[in-house]
């Protein structure tokens, strides 16, 4: 079997690390392979969003399933592309990615849908943009509607704040297309939680529930990353809140996508508020999520090639079981010094060699790359080191160990990944 996985981060590691599980007599194809995945894959030198080439390519070279990890080339129709050609591939097609691409449709379909998520409105014009914000009042929410490499979605604490945010995206352009409207919302109170469903466009299979960990200081202080940290299962979702989250969210999601001919096939990944009132959706993505798979993904049990494979050739998952293993696991992002500013790059890394054998620890490669045979950082979250244990302390500790043994120049990380969840004893010891 030959599986090609779109993507070079740490969420595409992790994805070809457990397919490699379920598969390894397959044949693995990455597209620019990071420096953890080059020994484990050939690679493939077209750019991801190369819709065109990349497609012709897989169906050259006989691809039975291809895995899109981020959400550009779904946005791009990689994976109808794909489907013309006749490659089987996972993840939702253009107009479905919608629901991550585009925040005004997910709003809209959300609204039409009875699905719970702020108050909001859509705006092209910036007067009209500010006077809604004074309507709901501080703190708001200004988001670019389009793909904003996650830079898109501002909270602002006061409406000077709101109406700079405005400004940058509908007056300035700082995100160019993808401000050509804006969402003002009603900013929500609670803690996130991120839930992966595997779907078929009708059935949901729910994956542990995680929760990550933006901000680049501890206790959740500074600038926003693309994550520096997650961990999974989270206490706070137990049974009967993900079958809140099933019933309210996902289904009627599911439902409102096929009938406006869209159905979603692929990980649909609800982002979510806790609120006093319930979970309500922060935004939806199309795509597994950066960092939260590099936890949940070691926490499946059982095979999840076959379930890729049905969603990827228009099966159907009724009855299906995806099984989670007991246990908790934490995921600590190791970032280059100055991320999320700029960063530098080529440090070395050292990673001791006990650490790729040690049964508690997964070393995750995103921005590395081999340099003379030597392994050198290339990006600003490098690797991702998930730990695993019977409790979430233990994988707290495992993950720990192995992050302050992994040295590169000016490495940093947060120390209190999963502090919610310890602070509530739930984690312990
Ligand atoms: N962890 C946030 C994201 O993947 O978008």
């Amino acid at each position: 079997m030959r599986i090609l996985i779109v993507g070079n981060g740490g969420r595409e590691h992790a994805l070809l690390w457990r397919l490699r599980r379920d598969a390894p007599e397959a044949e693995f194809y990455v597209t620019r392979p990071n420096g953890g995945m080059a020994g484990l894959a050939q690679p493939v030198e077209i750019a991801p969003t190369d819709v065109e080439a990349l497609s012709g390519w897989a169906a050259a070279r006989r691809i039975d399933l291809a895995v899109v990890g981020p959400e550009a080339p779904l946005a791009a129709g990689l994976v109808d592309r794909l489907r013309v050609h006749g490659v089987p591939a996972f993840g939702p097609t253009r107009d479905a990615a919608r629901i991550e691409a585009s925040k005004a449709f997910a709003k809209e379909l959300m609204r039409r849908a009875g699905v719970p998520t702020a108050p909001f409105r859509v705006f092209r014009d910036a007067d009209g943009a500010r006077a809604f914000a004074r309507e709901l009042g501080a703190p708001v929410v200004v988001k670019a509607s389009g793909l904003a490499a996650g830079k898109g979605a501002v909270v602002c604490p006061t409406l000077d704040e709101a109406d700079r945010a405005i400004a940058e995206i509908l007056e300035e352009h700082r995100f160019g297309e993808a401000g050509r409207e804006v969402v003002v919302e009603d900013f929500m109170e609670g803690e996130e939680l991120s839930v992966f469903a595997l779907t078929d466009g009708e059935h949901a299979l729910l994956m542990v529930p995680s929760q990550d960990h933006k901000r680049v200081g501890e206790g959740d202080t500074g600038p926003n990353t693309g994550g520096m940290g997650a961990y999974a299962p989270v206490s706070l979702a137990d049974g009967a809140l993900l079958e809140r989250v099933r019933d309210q969210i996902l289904t009627p999601t599911l439902a409102a996508l096929r009938d406006e001919g869209s159905p979603f096939r692929g990980l649909l990944y609800a982002g979510l508020m806790l609120t006093a009132d319930g979970p309500r959706v922060v935004e939806f993505n199309c795509r597994f999520g950066d960092p939260e798979t590099q936890a949940v993904l070691p926490l499946t049990e059982g095979p999840l090639l076959p379930l890729l494979r049905v969603v990827a050739e228009g099966g159907s998952l009724a009855g299906a079981r995806l099984e989670t293993r007991q246990g908790a696991a934490l995921t600590t992002v190791l970032a280059s010094e100055g991320y999320p500013g700029p960063y530098a790059k080529g440090r070395e890394i050292h990673m001791p060699d006990g650490l790729l054998a040690a049964d508690d620890v997964v070393v995750f490669h995103a921005g590395t790359t081999l340099d003379d045979g030597r392994l050198v950082t290339s990006g600003g979250r490098v690797l991702a080191v998930t730990g695993l244990g019977a409790t979430l302390a233990e994988a707290h500790r495992a993950s720990l160990r192995a992050a302050e043994a992994i040295e590169f120049e000016g490495r940093q990380f947060r120390r209190d990944i999963g502090w919610r969840e310890m602070a509530r004893g739930a984690g312990a010891p």
